[in-house]
This record gives C-alpha cells, sequence and structure tokens, in this order.
C-alpha cells in the first residue's frame, strides 16, 4: 500500500502521496500542496531537502558512502571501465557494445573540428583571463557556429548534438590553456583515444613529437570518470534548470561550467592546492590552520573537506587518494603538498570539530595533487572537472528533455516592504 503523509495547518488536514525510488528513498510528493491549501509554500534554501526531479542516472547515498551510475558502481567503473564507455552509459543507459562504443568514439571525432573563427573569439581574452570563463563563453559561442535548434523528439538529432558537443569541448579546453601559455591552437591525433589525444592537445608543442605517458593517461581516465556525474548538485541543476526553458545543449552547458567555477563547488580542487601551497609556504604547520578552519570568526575553511550530500567518506576521495600515491610513485614526483595533505586528514578525523559535523576530505582533496603531478596546472584544474562532468551535464539535460520535465521556477517567501506610495526626489 503506498504511503501517505499528512500536514496540517490551522488544524486543516491535508494529505499528500509519499513516493519511493527503486532504492527505497521516499519523497512527499507536494506537487498539489499550493492548490490544495490555497497557496502555502515550501522554504528550503540551498535545496537542502528539495528533490528537484526523478532521476535514473545516478544514486548516491552520502550517509553510506555509496556512489552508482546507472547502477554501476564507482569502484567497479573506475577499476575496469574507460571514460568514453562511461560517458556512453551515463548518456544512454546501459554500457555500449563494442560495436556501439566505436561508432560513438568515430561520431565525435568526425566531430571535433571547432570553426576557425572561434580563434578570433579566443584572441580576444586577455592571457590572464580564468580558463573556466573562456570555456564557459566559447561553449556558449559555439551556437552560433552551430545554430541549427536541436529537436528532442528526434533521436538523431538528439545523438548528434551529444557527439558535437563531446568532439568539440575537449579542444575547446585545451585551447583555453594554449591561449594562456601562448601555444598555437592546434588539434590532436584521430588515432588516439579521447583522453590521450586531449593531453596531446594540451601539451604538444609546435616542435617536436608528443609521446603518450601510460600512467597519466590511465591515471586522467579515471579522474574524468570519478567526476563524471553526481546527480542533483549545483552545476547539473543549472544544467537542468536552464535546458528546463529548452534553451539549447551548448548553453545549458555553458551555464553548468559557470556554476561549476566557484571555489565550493568545482572551483574547490584549485582552492586545496593553494591552501596546500599556502601552509607549505607558511611553515607546513597544519594545526595553525586546523585552528582557523574551526575559528567561526575566521572565513577561512578547510578546501577540500565537507559535502552537502556526504556525511560519510566521500567514495571518490577514497579511489583518488590511493591513486595520487599510485601516481606521484609511478611518475617519480616528490610533492611535500601530499604530506601536508594527508597530515590535514588525518588531524580532522581524528578532531571532534570534522568529526561531530560528519566532515571528510571530498573529491577534490586529493585530485589537485594528481593534476599536479601530470604537470597540468592549478588554473586548468577546474576545466578538467568540467571536462569530467561534460556526459553527466549532457545525461541530465537528455533525461529533462526526454521527460518533458516543465520548466524550473521555484517559489518565494517576500520579505520586503509592504505596499507603499511612490516619493518624488525632492520629497526623500
Ligand atoms: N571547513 C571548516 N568547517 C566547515 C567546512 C570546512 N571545509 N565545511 C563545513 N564546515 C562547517 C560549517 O562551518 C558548519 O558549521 P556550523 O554547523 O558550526 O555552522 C557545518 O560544518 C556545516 O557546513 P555547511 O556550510 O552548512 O554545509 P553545506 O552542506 O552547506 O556545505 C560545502 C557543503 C559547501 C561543500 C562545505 O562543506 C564547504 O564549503 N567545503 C569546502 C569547499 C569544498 O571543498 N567544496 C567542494 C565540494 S565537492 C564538489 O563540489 C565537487
Amino acid at each position: 500500500m503506498s504511503k501517505i503523509a499528512t500536514l496540517e495547518i490551522d488544524g486543516k488536514k491535508y494529505e499528500f502521496p509519499i513516493t519511493t525510488g527503486t532504492e527505497n528513498e521516499s519523497a512527499i510528493d507536494i506537487k498539489a500542496l499550493r492548490a490544495s491549501t490555497g497557496g502555502v509554500t515550501t522554504i528550503d534554501p540551498g535545496y537542502k531537502n528539495t528533490g528537484s526531479c526523478e532521476s535514473a542516472i545516478t544514486f548516491l547515498n552520502g550517509e553510506e558512502g555509496i556512489l552508482r551510475y546507472r547502477g554501476y558502481a564507482i569502484e567497479e567503473l573506475a577499476e575496469k571501465a574507460d571514460f568514453l564507455e562511461v560517458a556512453y552509459l551515463l548518456i544512454f543507459g546501459e554500457l555500449p557494445t563494442k560495436e556501439q562504443l566505436d561508432k560513438f568514439h568515430t561520431d565525435i571525432k568526425a566531430q571535433s573540428h571547432v570553426d576557425e573563427d572561434v580563434k578570433k573569439i579566443i584572441d580576444g581574452f586577455p592571457k590572464s583571463a580564468h580558463p573556466m570563463g573562456v570555456l564557459s563563453s566559447l561553449t556558449s559561442a559555439l551556437v552560433a557556429f552551430n545554430p541549427s535548434s536541436v529537436n528532442v523528439d528526434s533521436e538523431e538529432d538528439m545523438y548528434n548534438a551529444i557527439v558535437r558537443i563531446l568532439g568539440k569541448f575537449p579542444v575547446l579546453t585545451a585551447w583555453a590553456y594554449r591561449k594562456r601559455v601562448g601555444l598555437p591552437l592546434d588539434y590532436g591525433d584521430d588515432n588516439l583515444g579521447y583522453v590521450e589525444n586531449f593531453l596531446k592537445m594540451m601539451f604538444k608543442k609546435p616542435s617536436g613529437d608528443y609521446t603518450t605517458n601510460k600512467v597519466v593517461v590511465d591515471a586522467l581516465d579515471k579522474l574524468l570518470i570519478l567526476h563524471a556525474d553526481h546527480e542533483q548538485n549545483c552545476s547539473t541543476s543549472t544544467v537542468r534548470m536552464v535546458g528546463s526553458s529548452h534553451a539549447g545543449l551548448f548553453v545549458s552547458i555553458s551555464a553548468g561550467i559557470a556554476a561549476l567555477w566557484g571555489p565550493l563547488h568545482g572551483g574547490a580542487n584549485q582552492a586545496v592546492i593553494e591552501m596546500l601551497e599556502g601552509i607549505k609556504e607558511d611553515g607546513g604547520d597544519t594545526k595553525k590552520y586546523m585552528a582557523k578552519a574551526k575559528d567561526k570568526q575566521d572565513p577561512f575553511r578547510l578546501m577540500g573537506f565537507g559535502h552537502r550530500v556526504y556525511k560519510n567518506f566521500d567514495p571518490r576521495a577514497k579511489i583518488i587518494k590511493k591513486s595520487a600515491d599510485e601516481v606521484l610513485g609511478d611518475l617519480g614526483v616528490d610533492d611535500p603538498v601530499l604530506d601536508i595533505a594527508k597530515g590535514l586528514e588525518k588531524e580532522a578525523l581524528e578532531d571532534s570539530y570534522f568529526v561531530d559535523r560528519k566532515l571528510y576530505p571530498n573529491v577534490d582533496f586529493y585530485s589537485g595533487i594528481i593534476y599536479r603531478a601530470m604537470g597540468i596546472p592549478v588554473e586548468m584544474f577546474t576545466p578538467m572537472f568540467a571536462l569530467g562532468r561534460l556526459p553527466g551535464w549532457i545525461a541530465q539535460w537528455r533525461e529533462m528533455r526526454l521527460r518533458k520535465e516543465p520548466i524550473g521556477r521555484p517559489r518565494q517567501v517576500y520579505i520586503g516592504e509592504n505596499l507603499r506610495s511612490f516619493k518624488k526626489i525632492d520629497n526623500r
């Protein structure tokens, strides 16, 4: 029998159905709330208790530290799958067959050229521009070069838009970096895998060959898989919200990139390494920074710690921590900030402030250390996150459109002035 929630307002009772997901998560369905109560709404800043949609893409249990894409455990995908396979899984719902994966990759490669005029736009940015801003602008600009709107009822149209953005986005990401460091804007090599080709596009020098390093390719592949989706986080909700007005895929993604940029979200990976560097330069006194993080008068927060949903270990952080040790070992890199990070983690896990608030390392605590060991500069950390999150954004946008979700439009509780009369400027 389906469950019912009863709400009582001023002695009057209202009943609402409780909907249950496939993992037994319950939600009170308040679709009829305003209509049945005569205008009462709910208030939930930050949407801490609000489900914005039903979704079949990613399952996350923050209490138990579980993350699954389309039913597959993140630990298994990180170990056995490659990034493009995971992208296909997220977007289309099933792991691809060999033929499907080959076709997917071939179609992406066929769409990986970017109009030469895009280079003129990049030229207009100062070298100092943050690559996240550049990337968000360029992704939005892609609409101008590919103006045909996607007919979401046509599977072919939808597929073409998806391979187009998956093809062009790594080029734009690499170009955002190359512009910053003054390298010519160039393409990679269609004979390479998706991730390998991206690395070549980033690092190929005008003279000399680019040699692939398998350790780096595998590590990046894994990092991208770990970032590929995370259900209704800030940037994904943004993508769904913008897309809900029937704005196209590219601009919806562009908005998601802007949301990801903030230091409380994707920008945390850059903030973590800057924090660790700062601690190192200040003599490596982790206790001092632990005290700052706990001091409510001090705005300092331990970046890479805490998560809106995980109140237990972030399962991605566990995989990344292990990977950081392996990658740095394989590459022969000795990075003192890894020791500082481990020291902070150890202290935090034994400190009642962090334990009581269930603050654990999140995905970003160790990722920057791996990026740095790969030679990826700090300001490119968040663009790397965007590259990884792209399939998730696409999958969520596609799901939202296929389910014909209504336009996103939250309510508010107005707390401003009541009606008052206009005073002429001389009387104010
Ligand atoms: N350092 C110190 N204290 C913290 C931290 C932190 N990193 N994170 C949370 N707290 C404290 C808060 O001060 C608050 O304390 P109080 O109850 O005494 O007031 C309590 O823990 C709860 O924190 P909130 O900010 O209410 O938690 P919320 O769910 O809103 O925020 C967030 C989650 C934004 C991730 C937060 O933990 C944070 O700012 N962390 C650092 C930034 C970061 O690493 N972001 C990346 C998140 S992962 C991602 O987006 C991919």
